[in-house]
C-alpha cells in the first residue's frame, strides 16, 4: 500500500516515513522544502536502504497534487505539511491560515475527487488552550490562544463536519504533545532556522556551542521546582502512534473492513519534566555543563500539560515507551553529527 506523506522531508514526517517502511507501507513524500532539506531523502536512504519516492510540490498545488495521487495509486494521506511556529504565527495569521487551512481545503477536494478518504492528521495539544485540568483526554474542551493553533483547531473541525457529511471517509487526528529526540542513527532529527523556539533544540544547541546558554522562562509556576512541565514525547514514539492509528482502524473494528468517521487521540507519554530536569537530562547524556539562567515567563506560558493518552493505549494499542534519557542521548547524537542541521 501506498500513502502520500506530506511533509514528510520535516522532523516528525520524516520519522514517520521510517515508521511507515517498517510496517510495510509506502510511503511517497510530497514536500515543497519551506522548512526541510532534500537531503533528508539521502538519510532515509541510508536508514532504510529503501529509495523513497518524493515530490517536491506544494499542497496548494491542486494539479500537481492529482497527478501525484493518481500517478502512486495513493491510498490514504498522512498530513504534516504545515507552518508551525507560534510567534510567526501572531505576526502572519493570514500566511498561517492560509497554508495551514485553505491549502488543507484544497488537498481534502482533490482527495475527495479521487476517492482517497482516508487521511491521518498532525494535530497538537496546542488544541486544547489554556489547559481546565490535568492530566488532558481527549474530551477536553478545544480552544487556542494563538492562530497556528486556531489552525489546528480549524482543520480537526473540517475534518470532523467531513466524516460527517460523507460515511465512507476516515479522518485522525494525532494531537500531539512536545515531540523531542531525534532517529536512533543520529542521521535525522530536528534542526530548526534561526534561534530555537523551542526547549530541546535550544539546550542542545547550547550543550553543542552554537547558544551561550539556556533561558529559563519562569522560575515561579506552580510545579515542583517553579519552572514549567511538559510531556515531552520521543520522536520514535510518535511516529510509531502514526502507524498504529493507521492500521487499527484501516484493519477496522468491525467486519466490514476500514473503520469510517472521525477520531482523535493524545499522543503524549503522561508523564510532565520540567524545564530544569530536560537540562539536567540534557546534562547527564552530553557529559557537557549546561549553562542557564533565570528568565522571566515567557507570554503565553502555561505551568504545566501533560497527557492523559489512555485512550490510544485501549484503542490502538500503542504506548509511548521512551524515556527522558533516551529523547536527550538521540538528540545529542544527532545534534553532535550535525551540529548545524543538514544544511
Ligand atoms: P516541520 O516544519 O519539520 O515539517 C513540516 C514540513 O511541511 C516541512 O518539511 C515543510 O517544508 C513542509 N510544508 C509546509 N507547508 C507546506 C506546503 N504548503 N506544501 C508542502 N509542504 C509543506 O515540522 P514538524 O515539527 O515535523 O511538524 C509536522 C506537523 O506536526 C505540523 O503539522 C505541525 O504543526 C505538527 N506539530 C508539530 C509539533 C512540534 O513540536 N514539532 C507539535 C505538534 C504538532
Ligand atoms: C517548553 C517549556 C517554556 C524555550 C510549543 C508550542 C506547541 C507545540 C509544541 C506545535 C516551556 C520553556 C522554552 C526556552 C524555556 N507545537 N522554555 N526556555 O511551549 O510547550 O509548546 O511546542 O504544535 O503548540 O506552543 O514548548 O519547547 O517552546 O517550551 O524555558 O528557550 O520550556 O517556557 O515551559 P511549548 P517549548
Amino acid at each position: 500500500m501506498k500513502v502520500l506523506v506530506t511533509g514528510g522531508m520535516g522532523y516528525i514526517g520524516s520519522h514517520t516515513c521510517i515508521a511507515l517502511h517498517k510496517a510495510g507501507i509506502t510511503p511517497v513524500i510530497y514536500d515543497n522544502l519551506s522548512n526541510a532539506s532534500v537531503k533528508v531523502f539521502d538519510q532515509l536512504f541510508t536508514i532504510t536502504g529503501e529509495r523513497f519516492d518524493y515530490v517536491i510540490g506544494d499542497i496548494g498545488d491542486e494539479a500537481m497534487l492529482t497527478k501525484v495521487l493518481k500517478e502512486h495509486k495513493i491510498e490514504a494521506v498522512f498530513h504534516f505539511a504545515a507552518l508551525k511556529a507560534v510567534g510567526e504565527s501572531t505576526e502572519q495569521p493570514v500566511n498561517y491560515y492560509q497554508n495551514n487551512v485553505a491549502k488543507t481545503l484544497t488537498m481534502l477536494k482533490v482527495m475527495s475527487k479521487l476517492d482517497i478518504k482516508k487521511i491521518i492528521f498532525s494535530s497538537s495539544a496546542t488544541v486544547y488552550g489554556e489547559p481546565q485540568y490535568l492530566p488532558i483526554d481527549e474530551k477536553h474542551p478545544i480552544s487556542s490562544t494563538n492562530p497556528y493553533g486556531w489552525s489546528k483547531v480549524m482543520v480537526e473541525q473540517i475534518l470532523k463536519d467531513l466524516a460527517q457529511s460523507d460515511e465512507q471517509w476516515l479522518t485522525i487526528a494525532l494531537r500531539y504533545f512536545n515531540p523531542v529526540g531525534a532517529h536512533e542513527s543520529g542521521l535525522i532529527g530536528e534542526s530548526p532556522k534561526g534561534i530555537p523556539n523551542n526547549l530541546m533544540p535550544f539546550i542542545a544547541q547550547t550543550a553543542v556551542g552554537r547558544r551561550d546558554c539556556v533561558s529559563v522562562f519562569g522560575d515561579d509556576y506552580d510545579t515542583p521546582d517553579g519552572t514549567g512541565v511538559r510531556d515531552y514525547i520521543h520522536i520514535t514514539d510518535l511516529a510509531a502512534g502514526h502507524v498504529d492509528a493507521f492500521l487499527h482502524h484501516q484493519k477496522g473494528a468491525g467486519q466490514t473492513g476500514t473503520d469510517t468517521g472521525n477520531h482523535a487521540y493524545n499522543l503524549g507519554t503522561g508523564q510532565g519534566y520540567s524545564v530544569l530536569e530536560m537540562i539536567k537530562a540534557f546534562a547527564d547524556a552530553s557529559q557537557k555543563e549546561i549553562p542557564y539562567t533565570l528568565a522571566p515567563r515567557r507570554s503565553g506560558d502555561i505551568a504545566c500539560n501533560y497527557a492523559d493518552a489512555s485512550l490510544a493505549e485501549t484503542n490502538l494499542g500503542w504506548r509511548a515507551t521512551k524515556t527522558i534519557e533516551d529523547m536527550a542521548a538521540d538528540t545529542w547524537r544527532w545534534q553532535t553529527t550535525y551540529p548545524n542541521g543538514l544544511e
